[in-house]
Parts: C-alpha cells; structure tokens; sequence
C-alpha cells in the first residue's frame, strides 16, 4: 500500500489546522510530524502541547518522527498527544534509546512503532528488531532540517531490508522526497513517502500529491 505523508515542518506554523484541513483534502494519507529537541538533531521544531492540537483536527493518521535523545522517556507524552504512530532512531544511545523497551511501551499502548536509520547508519541497527517493527524509517537526508538533497546511496538499505530479509511491514523514507526521487525510492521497496518541501512549495498540491502517488504506485516493487 503506497502512502504519501507530507512533513508539516514545510507548513506555515501560524495557519496549521488550516495546513492540515489542506494536505488532507489534496489526498494525503498520513500527516508527518517532525519533533526536533536541538541536543540529538541541530533544530527546534515541536512538541506534545502541538501534537495534541494536530491531532484534534486531524481526520488522518499522525506519523510522529522524534528527533530526541530521549524516545523512551517522551514516549508517554507523545502517545498521550494523539501521535498514531511513533518512530525514534536507532542512533540514540543509552536505556533513554533501547529499542526493545520503545518497541514494547508504544505497542503495549496500541499504537504503530517504527524505527529509523541515519543515512551513515547502516541497515542492521535495525535488523534485530523487524520482527516487532510496523516500520522502518530510512533516511534520505542528515535529519534537521526540510529541503535539502535526496542521498541515493541509502537505497541499498531499504532493498536490504525489503528482499533480502523480506520485511513485510512498512518502509518509510524521508529527505528530498519530490517527483524525481520517488521513483528509484519505490523501485527499491519502499512504500511510505514523507515529502515536506516538494508538497508544501508546489503551486497545486493535489496534483503534486496525485503525481507523487502515481510515479510510486508505478514504480514499487513489492519482496
Ligand atoms: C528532516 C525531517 C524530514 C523533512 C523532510 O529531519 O525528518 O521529514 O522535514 O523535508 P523535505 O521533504 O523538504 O526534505
Ligand atoms: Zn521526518
């Protein structure tokens, strides 16, 4: 099932329940939150008292992406929040990062968990873990910030992930996701795409959401 989750960091903050109102009816199928602490990632986005306000209005799935050095202990706050499914990162280190104890509390909650992976993070920080993963995040940029380029060389990661283990959950990529990247995305098992600027900046966005669907629909190739 190919999604299409467009990054509310490309958003106007000072209008979001209207963002939001208008990625939903340009056909998104899930909303992408992406909360930053400025300690694990060099930025500052949002956090719960946001989340919860999102997710008030919000008639589809919140896909929160936590960029923190503590996905363990904020785990609570952000499911409490309204968040549907919850991805940390593999590069956390210490208990506040252990995958096994996230993946445990977020599903115990009943809520999706998914981890993701740096693009210099190579695919078997995750390989432990799959069997308990409704998703894995594969990085295409060096997180932070919106708008920067597509890294190619992460694909291998994500064929790694879908052929060769054959992991039939969702795989996720985020960072420079746009009309010319989607397709060697899907083509190499991906099926959930987080685009920020390339939805946000297009001048008629049901049509760069349909596009974006289209190319992935066509080129996706299944384990
Ligand atoms: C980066 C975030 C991404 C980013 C995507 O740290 O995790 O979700 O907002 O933005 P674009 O699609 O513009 O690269
Ligand atoms: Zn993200």
């Amino acid at each position: 099932m190919i999604r299409i989750a467009p990054s509310l960091l490309a958003c106007d903050f000072a209008r979001i329940a209207e963002e939001v109102e208008m990625v939903e009816a340009a056909g998104a199928d899930w909303l992408h939150l992406d909360v930053m602490d400025a300690h694990f990632v060099p930025n500052l986005s949002i956090g719960p008292p946001v989340i919860a306000s999102v997710a008030k209005v919000a008639n589809i799935p919140c896909d929160v992406h936590v960029m923190i050095t503590d996905p363990l202990g904020f785990a609570p706050a952000y499911l409490d929040a309204g968040a549907d499914s919850y991805t940390f990162h593999a590069e956390v280190e210490g208990e506040a990062g252990n995958p096994a104890a996230i993946i445990e509390f977020v599903k115990g909650r009943g809520k999706r968990v998914s981890m993701a992976i740096n693009p210099d993070t190579p695919a078997e920080a995750v390989q432990p873990y799959l069997a308990d993963l409704d998703m894995v995040l594969v990085m295409s940029v060096h997180p932070g910030f919106g708008g920067q380029s597509f890294i190619a060389d992460v694909l291998e990661k994500a064929r790694r992930i879908r052929y060769d283990w054959k992991f039939e959950g969702d795989i996720e990529i985020d960072g420079g996701i746009g009309p010319d990247t989607i397709e060697a995305a899907a083509a190499a098992g991906v099926n959930v795409f987080v685009a920020g600027s390339a939805i946000f900046g297009a001048d008629d966005v049901p049509a760069r959401i349909a596009e974006l669907r289209a190319k992935a629909e066509r080129a996706f190739v299944g384990a």
